[in-house]
């Protein structure tokens, strides 16, 4: 897409991006973060006088911990997806006002998480802000997206992250986590059905080049949590356990997407759309067969450890 078709489109998707926004902020509710976070649970570190951090002070397990810590860095690297939704929607017009929206929203979710961490002794805090301080500085690039691949990847990963934090959630075992995860899950659903409804836009204006970029995006789809440090391994565990893995996000995440935006189902195609759609249907067989394996072969090792 050249510079003067990516502004064409912009102006032309000005309109859904006004409408989703008045939408948005009349569902949006103002929760107060200062009301999920035990407070009462809080005590001094050494520095003050108080007792240094230990794991057995944590009531959650290592992995729920692990899954806790991935979700605040991929949210406190928030500066990044600022400038980078700033560069590609602009900052002008109902565009600009969403992002500045997005970003005060979004910036809410790592201060609790942070805030309930701390206070409940669920993270050593040296080891989080070094983490911190390493994931703000490695950035986030999404490798200058155009506008189209843009709004599909930001409407998988808000279902993403949605998916991610509802089940780390429940994984805590912890009712103030899960509550705290459970209302921070909310605001990712409201984000995904802002993106959502863009990319339903650009697939009526123009259905090849949405398809294109939904083909890619769902084929090369990363987490943004990419950039924190140990996020191999960190998601590795994550998915050993069942919070967030290839199966989830098959059929959680692409699918349900795929359907609302009934890709399968759009007619009158040019060859590159019509191309577009083999590709993604390509994508979808592998992510598939991907996520049978990865299932298969972690219940073969579940039950391998099981065994006497
Ligand atoms: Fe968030
Ligand atoms: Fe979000």
């Amino acid at each position: 897409m050249t510079a003067s078709e990516t502004r064409a489109l912009l102006k032309q998707l000005e309109a859904t991006v006004e409408e989703n926004l008045d939408r948005h902020l009349a569902s949006a509710e103002a929760w107060m973060p200062h009301e999920y976070v035990p407070w009462g649970e809080g005590r001094n570190f050494a520095a003050l006088g108080g007792e240094p951090w230990s794991a057995e002070q944590s009531r959650l397990s290592p992995v729920a911990r692990t899954a806790l810590e991935l979700n605040l860095l991929t949210e406190d690297n928030l500066p990044s997806y600022h400038a980078e939704l700033g560069n590609t929607f602009g900052r002008k017009g109902a565009w600009g006002v969403w992002v500045n929206r997005w970003t005060a929203e979004e910036g809410r979710h790592a201060s609790c998480i942070r805030d309930y961490l701390l206070v409940t002794r669920g993270v050593d805090p040296e080891h989080l802000e070094r983490a911190r301080m390493a994931t703000l500085q490695a950035g986030w690039d999404s490798g200058d997206k155009p506008l189209l691949h843009a709004c599909v990847y930001v409407s998988l990963q808000e279902l993403a992250t949605r998916v991610s934090h509802r089940n780390t959630g429940r994984y805590c075992e912890d009712p103030i986590a899960e509550k705290l995860l459970a209302r921070i899950a909310m605001d990712e659903n409201l984000h995904m059905i802002f993106y959502r409804n863009l990319v339903q836009a650009a697939l009526e204006i123009t259905p090849g080049q949405a398809l294109r970029a939904i083909a890619d995006e769902v084929a090369g789809f990363v987490m943004p949590g990419s950039a924190v440090p140990g996020f191999a391994r960190k998601a590795l565990q994550i998915a050993q356990a069942g919070i967030y893995d290839l199966r989830i996000h098959h059929d959680d995440v692409i699918m349900p997407l795929l359907r609302h935006w009934r890709v399968f189902e759009a007619e009158g195609l040019d060859a590159d759309g019509e191309q577009a759609r083999q590709d993604l249907a390509a994508a979808l067989k592998a992510l598939d067969a991907r996520a049978t394996r990865f299932v298969a072969r972690r219940a073969e090792q579940a039950e391998f450890l099981a065994s006497p």
